[in-house]
C-alpha cells in the first residue's frame, strides 16, 4: 500500500511516443514507395506563441517520418469567409491528406462552423460530426490524438481500464467526453467531473484511473487521490512569471500516493503528436 513515502511509477510519454514513431517510419515508408505522399497540412491563424510552439513540434514530427506538411499561416485579421475559403481549397486538394485548424482561433471566429468545414476524411483531430457520431457509435474512424495517446499510455503500461473507476474531470469536446467515450468502450465505469461537480475530491478519490483535463493548474491535489490510482495529467498550464508549465496535477502531492502518473511535460503531450502523425497516415492510407 503506497504511504507517506511511497512514489508513483511515472509513465514516460516520451519514450513511449518515440516507440510509436519508430512504428509508424515503416507506413511511412510503405505509402511514400507506392507514390501517395502522405501530407499534413496546419492551419495556424493569428500569432499565439504558444500554438506557434505546438505547430513546430508537429511539423518536426512530420519531418521525422518523411511526411510532407506545411504550415498555411493567416493573419489574425483574416476574414472568416477567407478562412473558409482556404479549408474548401486545402479539401478540394488531392495532395492533401490531412488538416488540422489550430486551435484556439483569435477572438471573433466562428470555431465551430470553421473546425465543421474540413472534409471528414482529411478531419484528423475528429472535431466533423459525422467522426464524431462515429466515435460515439463506436462505428471505425479517425480517434482524436489526445484520447488515442492516452489510451496508447495506458495500454503502454499494461493497464486494462475494463471493470475500473474511471474519474474524468473535464468535459471539453477534444479529450473529456471523447476519452470518455473511449474509455466507455474499454469497458471502464466512467464518471464525469466539471465545474459544477460539488466535491470534487469525493468524486476523485473513488477513481482507480483519474484523467485531468481541465486546465487549472494544480486542481488536483495528492489528497484527491486514490492511493495506488492510475493518474493521467492532460493540463498545459502556462503560469504567469514563469517559463515552466503545469498540469492540472499537483506532481509533488500526487506523486506521493499514485500508483503511477504522467509528468508534465513528457506525457501526455508527446503522445498526442505521435497520434496526429498516426491519423495523418491513415488518412493517407484510405486515399
Ligand atoms: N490546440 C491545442 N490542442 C489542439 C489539438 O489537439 N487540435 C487542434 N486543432 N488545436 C489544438
Amino acid at each position: 500500500m503506497p504511504n507517506e513515502t511511497s512514489s508513483a511509477t511515472i509513465i514516460d510519454g516520451k519514450a513511449r511516443s518515440e516507440a510509436v514513431m519508430n512504428e509508424l517510419a515503416p507506413r511511412a515508408k510503405s505509402l511514400i514507395e507506392r507514390g501517395v505522399n502522405p501530407h499534413l497540412t496546419v492551419i495556424l491563424v493569428g500569432d499565439d506563441p504558444a500554438s506557434r510552439v505546438y505547430v513546430k513540434s508537429k511539423v518536426k514530427a512530420c519531418q521525422a517520418l518523411g511526411v510532407r506538411s506545411t504550415v498555411a499561416t493567416l493573419p489574425a485579421d483574416t476574414p472568416e469567409s477567407a478562412l473558409l475559403d482556404k479549408i474548401d481549397q486545402l479539401n478540394n486538394d488531392d495532395s492533401v491528406h490531412a488538416i488540422l485548424v489550430q486551435l484556439p482561433l483569435p477572438e471573433g471566429f466562428d470555431e465551430r462552423r470553421i473546425v465543421q468545414r474540413v472534409a471528414p476524411g482529411k478531419d484528423v483531430d475528429v472535431f466533423h460530426p459525422l467522426n464524431a457520431g462515429k466515435l460515439l457509435l463506436g462505428a471505425p474512424g479517425f480517434e482524436p490524438c489526445t484520447p488515442k495517446g492516452i489510451m496508447a499510455l495506458l495500454d503502454g503500461i499494461g493497464y486494462d481500464p475494463a471493470g475500473k473507476n474511471a474519474v474524468v474531470v473535464g468535459r471539453s469536446n477534444i479529450v473529456g467526453k471523447p476519452i470518455t467515450l473511449m474509455l466507455l468502450r474499454r469497458n471502464a465505469t466512467v464518471t464525469i467531473c466539471h465545474s459544477r461537480t460539488p466535491d470534487l475530491g469525493a468524486a476523485t478519490r473513488q477513481a482507480d484511473l483519474l484523467i485531468a483535463a481541465v486546465g487549472k493548474a494544480g486542481l488536483i491535489t495528492g489528497d484527491m487521490i486514490k492511493p495506488g490510482a492510475v493518474v493521467i495529467d492532460v493540463g498545459v498550464n502556462r503560469v504567469e512569471g514563469s517559463k515552466k508549465l503545469r498540469g492540472d496535477v499537483d506532481f509533488d502531492s500526487a506523486v506521493k500516493v499514485a500508483g503511477a502518473i504522467t509528468p508534465v511535460p513528457g506525457g501526455v503531450g508527446p503522445m498526442t503528436i505521435a497520434m496526429l502523425m498516426l491519423n495523418t497516415l491513415e488518412a493517407a492510407e484510405s486515399c
